[in-house]
């Protein structure tokens, strides 16, 4: 089962062109440049009227609600929210009559994402679950929803399922985009973006022997930070997650800005900060905060593009990845964060597939 790999997490890890595919197929339709859904039980004037959309989950897959706002916003101009589950459910927020749900989830059986949903429903809200595992418990009590078809994920830590959350919530920021102002030539420049996208994600795989080198050089290490802005500022709190939870270090992921508001005092010899910095808008904002982390004297990781040879000079070791379009930058970057958390956590001497103190779905509260 394992084809020749030696954990799941890493099988799962190089399955992702293909799981990215299934995410996408039968999904696109260039005539007219958008998505198309089969199980969305709601019409397009249905889905037309909704003024506001809130994302719900948990853990990695509330870090694909992040990267889906950011996506959500860039393209259909609708308010969006992203709410822990476990928040959520408890906190009574006022919802405008014209609010929808998004339940994210791998599972589709976390108990505090199934509460939530249930609570936003009880008030009368339309829900919708994004999901793997079908016929899960929030597949069916949702009025709808969209399969990841990612196939079993079986290493605790979620990978793949990360990356085809946030390819559904691109297709669906393509549809609501496409229902308000998004062009139809917008929308077939998206539809291309996205079908190069598979290829992309196999050159990131590349990345892995210098990983591996990377992960050999900062191992010892027993704190971290992950800084990255805008689309790679959720990359970088799911890339510090992922480290967290195989390898038992501690990381912290912020904006990167953020990092001078506090956390740049944790900064020393011992204290990487990978950097999330493909070329985009606020590029240049990040090689400076780079800087202000070089001049403290920490060691520098850095997730750049290809060509990019402002950020290798400041960094101390740079991991190349593909050009892509900004919103699918956290896509493409997760890879070799994915990657660096699994060799650090092999040189660690860690249960990869079976980490301390987790399960692979959290059932109870
Ligand atoms: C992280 C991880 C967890 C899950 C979280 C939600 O690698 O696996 O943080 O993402 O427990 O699980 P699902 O997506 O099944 O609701």
């Amino acid at each position: 089962e394992l084809d020749g790999f030696a954990h799941y997490m890493l099988k799962e890890i190089y399955e992702q062109p293909e799981t990215i595919r299934n995410a996408m197929r039968g999904r696109l339709n260039r005539d007219s440049a958008t998505a198309v859904f089969g199980g969305l039980n709601l019409t397009a004037q249905q889905l037309r009227t909704i003024d506001r959309i809130v994302l719900t989950a948990c853990g990695t897959s509330w870090h694909a609600g992040l990267v889906g706002e950011y996506m959500l916003e860039a393209f259909a101009r609708l308010p969006v929210e992203v709410e822990y589950a476990s928040e959520l459910r408890y906190r009574n927020p006022p919802l405008s009559s014209n609010t929808l749900l998004f339940a994210i989830t791998q599972s589709g059986e976390t108990i505090d994402t199934l509460a939530a949903m249930r609570e936003v429903m009880r008030k009368g809200h339309p829900v919708l679950s994004i999901c793997n595992v079908v016929g899960s418990t929030i597949a069916r009590e949702s009025d709808g929803g969209v399969y990841l078809h990612a196939g079993p994920e079986i290493g605790v830590a979620s990978t793949k399922a990360f990356t085809s959350q946030c390819v559904v919530l691109a297709l669906l920021a393509l549809y609501f985009g496409r229902l308000h102002h998004l062009s139809y030539e917008a929308g077939l420049r998206v539809i291309d973006e996205l079908e190069a996208l598979p290829d992309q994600v196999e050159q990131a795989l590349e990345t892995n022997s210098d990983i591996r080198r990377i992960a050999g050089k900062y191992s010892r290490c027993n704190n971290f930070l992950y800084l990255g802005r805008q689309y790679n500022f959720p990359a970088a709190l799911e890339g510090a997650l992922k480290l967290k939870e195989i390898s038992y270090i501690h990381a912290e992921g912020y904006p990167a800005a953020e990092m001078k508001h506090g956390p740049i005092a944790l900064v020393d010899e011992n204290t990487p900060s990978v950097f999330v910095v493909p070329r985009g808008g606020v590029y240049e904002k990040v090689l400076a905060n780079m800087e202000e982390i070089k001049a403290r004297g920490g060691p520098v990781i850095a997730i750049v593009n290809r060509g990019d040879e402002e950020a290798a000079e400041i960094a101390d070791d740079v991991v190349h990845v593909p050009v892509v379009a900004d919103f699918l930058q956290p896509i493409v970057t997760s890879i070799p964060l994915q990657l660096l958390a699994y060799h650090i956590a092999v040189l660690r001497g860690c249960d990869v597939d079976k980490p301390r103190n987790l399960a692979k779905s959290v059932t109870v509260e």
